[in-house]
């Protein structure tokens, strides 16, 4: 078993996540890779100092170049996004491969930037979704791909958050167009609702976009307030060319939506089945079949991910084991072990997720629809 050494930059929320997937590796069953998390940079000593903990660190540091010089094979950038190209770019001039955190660059010139750079430097780069993973979602993709729905009707991606529904909560970087971008919520939860979409070939030729700024301002935790200029809510109504037929499908990403936590969600109609599932309800399928009568069956699916695990098929999965088995589908591709299962979004999927998201703010001030390219 080779074992991969593994360099966080940026040990904030979704470091530390990494932390926690890796250092429980051994719940992956008969996996053929060892991954361990050697090294982690961050500016902050009190970030860095919390990784203290995890005996396989070797090097903490604030100055990332000090981590690429080390002998880490794979690293995780976790950053805020107006980060993302300069050092996504270090990572693979420094030679190593790259889990990159989406939106992967800030906006569409940066994502392209970094996808040639991944291309030109032959270094395995993939962005992060992890939902997809799930039991749940593995089994609406399997479904959707098997291709026996009849003729489609209209396809829902949705991602909802609602802690911004409090006016007193504070402001950070991600409500602000200088370090979250333009996009708004749509660099923050747009890739975990294109990832299964795209990857069954389902890439809109044409989006009409609803944007919602809701708060302008937030406390700056100071005291005072500080501006809130990000996008908000996100609807995109888009077409895609499903089988000679122009679909609706729907992708959804709000961070005032009353009630939901973190609710990802997938929604497949067609004329002979159907098929949804929402972190809502994480262990339940719902799946639709048009008989003599119509029926919607409630299947409870116990803990099967794409990768095998140690714990109980009857348990329930949640977001560790989807970003661990996210992590897992990461290192079986880069080891060419990934066989018939879901990989990561790739750079071209993220460089897409971007054309959808540049064209999205493009219909919302002009208010119409916006053809996409079709690659
Ligand atoms: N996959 C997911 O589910 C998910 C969830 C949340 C965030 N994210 C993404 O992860 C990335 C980071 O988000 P977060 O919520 O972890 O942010 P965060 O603010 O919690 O952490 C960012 C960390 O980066 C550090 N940092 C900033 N500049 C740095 C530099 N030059 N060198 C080293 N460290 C630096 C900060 O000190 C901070 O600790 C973003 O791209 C975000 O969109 C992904």
């Amino acid at each position: 078993m080779g074992k991969v050494k593994i360099g966080i930059i940026g040990g904030g929320l979704m470091g530390r996540e990494v932390a926690s997937a890796l250092s429980r590796w051994f719940v992956l069953d008969n996996y053929p890779v060892q991954a361990e998390l050697v090294a982690v940079c961050d500016l902050v000593d009190q970030q860095r100092e919390w990784f203290r903990q995890i005996p396989t660190v070797k090097l903490l540091t604030a100055n990332h170049r000090e981590l690429l010089a080390s002998d880490v094979d794979v690293v995780y950038v976790a950053v805020p996004h107006h980060l993302h190209e300069a050092l996504y770019l270090d990572v693979l001039g420094a030679g190593k491969d790259l889990l990159a955190e989406k939106p992967f660059g800030i906006d569409l010139p940066a994502a392209c930037s970094i996808a040639a750079a991944a291309k030109a430097s032959g270094r395995f780069v993939r962005c992060s979704s992890e939902f997809p993973f799930l039991p749940g979602a593995q089994r609406a993709y399997q479904i959707a791909r098997a291709g026996k729905l009849g003729k489609l009707l209209e396809i829902h991606s949705c991602f909802h958050h609602s802690s911004d529904l409090d006016p007193t909560k504070p402001v950070n970087w991600k409500r602000q167009v200088k370090t979250c971008g333009g996009i708004g919520v749509m660099g923050d939860l747009g890739m975990h609702t294109i990832h299964i979409p795209f990857r069954l070939g389902w890439k809109p030729k044409r989006v009409y976009a609803q944007l919602q700024k809701i708060y302008h301002e937030r406390p700056d935790g100071k005291g005072g307030l500080a501006p809130c200029d990000t996008w908000d809510n996100a609807m995109l109504h888009t077409e895609v060319d499903i089988d000679g037929a122009e679909v609706p499908a729907r992708f959804e990403m709000k961070r005032l939506a009353p009630s939901e936590t973190n609710t990802w969600s997938i929604e497949i109609l067609g004329t002979d089945g159907g098929v949804k599932y929402s972190t809502k309800e994480p262990k339940t399928l719902w799946t639709f079949q048009r008989g003599k009568e119509q029926s919607w069956q409630r299947t409870d699916l116990g803990f099967h991910g794409p990768f095998p695990t140690i714990t109980g098929g009857i348990f329930e999965p949640g977001f560790p084991d989807c970003f661990l088995q996210m992590w897992a589908a990461f290192l079986a591709e880069r080891a060419g072990k990934l066989e018939n299962r879901f990989g990561c979004v790739t750079p071209d999927e993220a460089v897409s997720s971007h054309e959808l998201f540049a064209a999205a703010l493009l219909s919302q001030a002009e208010k119409r629809a916006i053809e996409l390219p079709q690659r």
